[in-house]
């Protein structure tokens, strides 16, 4: 198989009302790690890279890795470039290969974000290539996308609604109570405004900041419409602290193949763990 777009994948899971989990990769062994879980437990699976990880890897790497993944194991896998605004990042990776993007210009005023979206989807659909977007304002941090808390916007379903048909992005990001990073106290979700937002839209919706979000809300959250789940620092975490151990006990290794390895299981747990609260085990 060749890497697919995210636009089937979505509406399976939004018929079957399971979720396709998306998690940020940076290199190879991170790759890897997903890609092996994903295949073990036979899991449809969205490789996501921000502009940063596409700047630090490059996107023709990036594109070629997912491809041998693809060719390998037999379940759909999507590359997917996440939170990017700038259209000539976003134009390069489609170009490259990539086969599902998010356009974010959510800091932007309405009828801005709308005319960028709508830049974006008319060019990616020539590509065949789906385009989420979003409306209101997730907080937290993701690299150098830093909103305080007292600066999100919940998503609007009425907005929302008059902004999916005027784009016609294939899936909506929406603000309800997650935020990117590591969570302060536990997050509280506006299950009655996704419900209404659902109730509305037709397009997937996509929860992002989805790491430290207890298992029963995503579950409930999935219920409620949400086909894709966003998981970053609850990899970045377990991966590192595994590095910084296999250190401690060993101060004078230095290869890169015996100090991954610890690394690469630790995040392969907790992949296999957002697999299942996803439902998507056995959908590939
Ligand atoms: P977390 O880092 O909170 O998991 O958020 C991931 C995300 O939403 C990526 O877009």
């Amino acid at each position: 198989m060749d890497i697919v777009s995210t636009k089937e994948m979505l509406s399976d899971a939004k018929k079957r009302k399971y979720a396709v989990p998306a998690f940020n990769i940076h290199n190879l062994e991170t790759m890897q790690g997903v890609l092996e879980v994903a295949n073990e437990l036979k899991s449809p699976v969205i490789l996501a890279t921000t502009p940063g990880t596409v700047s630090y890897a490059g996107a023709d790497y990036l594109v070629a890795m997912a491809k041998v993944g693809a060719k390998r194991y037999n379940i759909p896998i999507s590359l997917h470039l996440d939170h990017c605004s700038d259209i000539n990042i976003l134009k390069k990776c489609i170009e490259s290969g990539y086969k599902s993007v998010m356009i974010d210009a959510s800091l932007k005023p309405y009828e801005e974000n709308l005319m960028i979206t709508k830049e974006v989807v008319e060019f990616a659909h020539t590509y065949n290539v789906s385009v989420e977007s979003e409306l209101g304002l997730v907080s937290g941090q993701e690299e150098e996308r830093d909103i305080k808390d007292s600066d999100s916007i919940f998503t609007d379903p009425y907005v929302a609604l008059d902004f999916v048909e005027k784009t016609k992005i294939d899936s909506l990001a929406v603000a309800i109570g997650t935020a990117h990073g590591v969570y302060k106290a536990e997050p509280k979700l506006d299950f009655e405004r996704l419900k209404k937002i659902n109730s509305l839209i037709d397009v997937p919706l996509v929860l992002h900041g989805a790491s430290g979000v207890p298992a029963e809300s995503i579950i409930k959250a999935i219920e409620y419409g949400i086909c894709k789940v966003n998981i970053a620092t609850e990899l970045k975490i377990p991966f590192a602290d595994a590095i910084k151990e296999f250190f401690e006990r060993n101060p004078n290794a230095s290869d890169p193949r015996h100090y991954l390895i610890p690394a690469k299981e630790a995040l392969k747990k907790v992949v296999a763990e957002k697999i299942q609260i996803c439902d998507s085990i056995n959908r590939g």
